[in-house]
């Protein structure tokens, strides 16, 4: 493991025991996994990806290997801790410190319109269901329609949180493919790779 590998680790899991409601796991989503969420951005493409929960930055390094120089990458992050290490750490990314919840209001100050790639590792189990399906129902109505929207629960959601998802997921995405579970991942996860948005930004709320 590299040296800043593990100082994105040991920087987590300070993080996770100060405030576990927060990151809702002590681990950085598993490099394999964090190449398999950011596989939903074509390579190479110039997209605008916007990122939720960036963490330590565990998908902000393949986020940005699929982009093409000049596509836009903005990563949303609620915990100063974790916003001073990404800041330290990658430099290149675009950051706001904020909350995911207000997604369209971070968005618009940041001059975004419509967006091409969500991916979203926020630790959906913990919101209450209607902040869970409000934010949905944001990131379905600020997307492209040819785009997409991708994230993880783990194995520590309870299952009728995991169900809850599935079900607002439905309701504002066409298509919801959910991967089987990614044993490997520690702790273990499934994907949702969500396309077609039914919601459309004269309806949001
Ligand atoms: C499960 S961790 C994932 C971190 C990283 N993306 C990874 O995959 O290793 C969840 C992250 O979401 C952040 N988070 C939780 N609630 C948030 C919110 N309302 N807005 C923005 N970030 C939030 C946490 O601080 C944490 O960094």
């Amino acid at each position: 493991m590299c040296a800043m590998m593990r100082a994105d680790h040991l920087t987590f899991l300070r993080r996770a025991i100060r405030r576990p409601a927060l990151l809702a796991t002590p681990f950085v989503t598993g490099s394999r996994l964090a190449r398999d969420i950011a596989r939903v951005i074509p390579q190479g493409s110039p997209s605008t990806v916007v990122e939720l929960g960036a963490g330590t930055g565990a998908m902000s390094d393949p986020i940005r290997a699929r982009l093409a120089p000049g596509a836009r990458h903005l990563a949303v992050e609620i915990d100063p801790d974790l916003v001073a290490h990404l800041r330290e750490t990658r430099p290149w990314l675009e950051l706001v410190q904020g909350d995911a919840l207000d997604f369209t209001a971070l968005l618009d100050e940041a001059g975004i319109g419509t967006v091409d790639v969500v991916i979203c590792s926020l630790p959906w189990a913990l919101f209450p269901a209607a902040q869970r399906r409000a934010l949905l129902h944001d990131i379905a109505a600020r997307l492209a329609p040819d785009g997409a929207f991708s994230t993880i629960t783990t194995w520590m959601a309870l299952p009728d949180r995991v169900r809850d998802l599935r079900g607002a997921l439905g309701e504002v995405f066409d298509e919801v493919v959910e991967t089987a579970t990614v044993w490997l991942n520690p702790p273990p996860a499934r994907l949702f790779v969500c396309r077609r948005p039914l919601v459309r930004p004269q309806q949001a709320q």
